[in-house]
């Protein structure tokens, strides 16, 4: 069982925000002034108003008062968080200060969960207690096996891994007592440790081949291409150039402060669930197109195009509106080029003068080079994000399109469990629960439109 190192775990998000000033804000309805204060934190002096100080406004003492309308929290502050920073419009990208580039050149994918959950790069007594831990909670209980059995042969691998993690909640009933830290650790070490076996799993049951069991021999991502890729030989040895790839992406997608699927891990967390249905919430929400399933659906977009020749009539359908989006472009938070898509552009040039060109990457390069040099992409600071490249990668290790988003999920459960644990440690957060605008109908009387609704039955409750 875990003891020095949960101790040492600094997880609360710091500083507080300050007091700098107050804003005017005048109600034309009745002329009323009211002082709001402005609090100012982090290393940009980025400032806020309190949406609750607006409640004070009202024309009436029985209203409710004033609220803020954010549909897609497009400029809402859902938390203080210490993890991850991005300047969109710079282009910049750390984990705990630490730039991306250095971590994705230097560090280990373990390195950086620890450095996300800890605040700190670990000392190396540290770092060889997190490794042990998780390498050796990688098995899983074998009924788990059998629940990815009853899944059909081509059941989208995405649903598996949100209904297999949703699933280990139930193997671990004590993980629900979320204020005992060593229960917080351990559900933590469970889920960085059998998140790749799931995904491996998962992988051979799509291809029909048997499951392959962890090898703790192996580091964390040769033993997961042993799961995926081993058959008879004794131990498996991985192609070390698409090791040191995995290693780099996983980095690369392990946080990225308050996205959609972690937005979904800390609303969720924040009922006080237990961290594997938190995870499973933030699997879920990764799933979608518009998020971690944009890797998957750029492949699918450059095998619609199918030759460079091509290229130029899509980028027009897509300006005409027709052609739908051109996946793997454009980010809510970059306005300019994303950090991670220029490193994971020269992990791909690394992969394919090993193992030869792939025949898409032409049309990739094309589609980047049409787009940024066009007034529709360049006007809207449209630019590629870390979706549009790592498909290929992933598709040069013969990983199946629809497993890419896996692999996302495998490393973003790392940014996932160190966010919500910091929304553990926030004393400031509480159930989330946004307001809405109801627009809907006023009280109304019922009216049935429907004669029968209910089945007729005899005395003993039978139908007739
Ligand atoms: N292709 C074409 N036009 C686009 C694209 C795109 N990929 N992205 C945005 N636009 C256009 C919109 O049509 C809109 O144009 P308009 O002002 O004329 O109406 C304008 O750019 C702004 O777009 P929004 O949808 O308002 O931007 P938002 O911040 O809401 O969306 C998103 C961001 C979802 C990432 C969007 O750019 C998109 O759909 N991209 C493609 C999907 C994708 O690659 N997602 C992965 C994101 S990275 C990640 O989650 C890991």
């Amino acid at each position: 069982m875990p003891d020095t190192i949960t101790a040492t775990a600094p997880q609360a998000p710091g500083a507080e925000l300050r007091a700098t000033g107050s804003l005017d804000i005048k109600d034309s309805r009745t002329g009323k002034n009211y002082p709001v204060q402005i609090l100012e934190g982090g290393v940009e002096g980025d400032t806020a108003i309190r949406a609750m100080d607006l409640r004070q406004i009202k024309t009436a003492p029985e209203e409710f008062g004033m609220m803020t309308y954010d549909p897609a929290f497009m400029n809402t502050a859902s938390c203080r968080s210490a993890i991850t920073f991005i300047d969109g419009d710079k282009g910049i990208l750390r984990y705990r200060g630490y730039p991306i580039e250095q971590l994705a050149e230097s560090a280990t994918f373990l390195e950086v969960a620890w450095l996300l959950r800890n605040g700190e790069l670990p000392a190396q007594k540290e770092y060889d207690r997190w490794v042990h831990d998780i390498t050796y909670h990688t098995y899983v209980h074998e009924n788990i096996k059998r629940f990815l059995e009853g899944f059909r042969y081509d059941a989208h691998p995405m649903s598996m891994l949100c209904s297999s993690v949703a699933a280990l909640s139930s193997f671990y009933p004590e993980a629900k007592n979320i204020k005992d830290p060593d229960q917080r650790y351990i559900s933590i070490i469970r889920l960085l440790a059998k998140l790749p076996t799931l995904a491996a799993f998962i992988y051979r049951h799509g291809k029909g081949l048997p499951f392959i069991y962890p090898d703790n021999d192996l580091g964390y991502v040769e033993n997961f291409l042993s799961m995926v890729a081993r058959m008879s030989e004794p131990q498996y040895e991985a192609n070390p150039v698409f090791v040191k790839a995995l290693e780099v992406l996983f980095i690369l997608h392990a946080d990225h402060e308050q996205n959609c699927s972690t937005n979904a891990v800390r609303a969720v967390g924040s009922s006080e669930v237990d961290p594997f249905s938190a995870i499973a919430a933030g699997i879920a929400a990764l799933y979608g197109p518009l998020h971690g399933g944009a890797n998957e659906a750029v492949l699918r977009m450059i095998e619609e195009i199918g030759h460079p020749k091509n290229v130029p009539a899509f980028i027009d359908s897509v300006k005409g509106g027709k052609g739908g989006r051109l996946m793997g472009f454009g980010h809510r938070v970059y306005k300019s080029y994303d950090p991670r898509a220029k490193i994971v552009k020269r992990l791909a040039d690394q992969v394919f003068a090993q193992i030869g060109m792939d025949k898409d990457l032409e049309i990739a390069l094309k589609l980047e080079e049409a787009a940024l040099h066009d007034d529709y992409f360049v006007s809207r600071k449209l630019y590629p994000n870390v979706d549009f490249y790592t498909g290929l990668i992933y598709r040069s290790m013969a990983f199946p399109t629809d497993f890419f988003t896996v692999l996302f999920a495998v490393a973003r459960t790392s940014g996932w469990l160190a966010q919500w644990e910091e929304l553990l440690n926030d004393k400031e957060q509480k159930i989330a629960r946004p307001r809405q605008i109801y627009v809907g109908y006023g009280e109304r009387e019922y009216d049935s439109r429907i004669s029968e609704k209910f089945p007729k039955t005899n005395k003993d409750g039978r139908k007739k």
